[in-house]
């Protein structure tokens, strides 16, 4: 099944386990990338606000028939706030999933991954609502704000969280 692994990463852990998944599987690994860079403190503030305000991000308008190309779609993207990203936010709202298998994989961190059950409630409300087939959700810990993990331990979580 054509794969692709639609990812957003502020500090580049998403990044890395979406682009090592991506490679493992034989996916399409495709970087959402969002015009506010949400740098420093005042960033941190306001990337916290817009998540939870549930604020879409301004997103290149190609990419959402990019990413609606493909039968099975990846979404990859930190937690903000207890809740996703404004860059995952507007692939919810633009990507038609019409008969696509979704997944979602989040980096966060809380190493328990607390309260993950309730975004995942979300995610299968949004894709189900829009016509397609919510998977599952598979969370992990990514590292505090604004540090980046080893790529060999991100492999590692990355290999014993996400089972395709
Ligand atoms: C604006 C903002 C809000 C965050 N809110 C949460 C949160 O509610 N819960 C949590 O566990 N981690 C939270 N984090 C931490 C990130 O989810 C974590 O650092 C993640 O590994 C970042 O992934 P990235 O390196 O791909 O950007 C937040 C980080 C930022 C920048």
């Amino acid at each position: 099944m054509n794969t692709c692994v639609a990812y957003f990463s502020k500090s580049g852990n998403t990044e890395i386990a979406a682009e090592y998944l991506a490679e493992k599987i034989g996916a399409t690994a495709i970087a959402l990338k969002d015009g506010t860079t949400y740098k420093g403190v005042l960033g941190f503030v306001k990337g916290g606000m817009n998540a939870s305000l549930a604020k879409k991000a301004k997103l290149n308008d190609t990419i959402f028939e990019q990413i609606a190309k493909f039968e099975r779609i990846v979404l990859a993207t930190p937690v903000w706030a207890g809740k996703t990203t404004p860059a995952i936010n507007a692939v919810l709202e633009n990507v038609d999933f019409t008969g696509k298998q979704v997944y979602v994989m989040t980096m966060q961190a809380d190493p328990d991954c607390k309260d993950a059950d309730k975004r995942e409630e979300f995610y299968k409300e949004v894709i189900t609502e829009k016509n397609g087939e919510f998977k599952a959700l598979f969370a992990m810990f990514g590292n505090a704000p604004g540090k980046l993990t080893a790529r060999e331990e991100i492999v590692k979580r990355v290999d014993e969280t996400v089972k395709l």
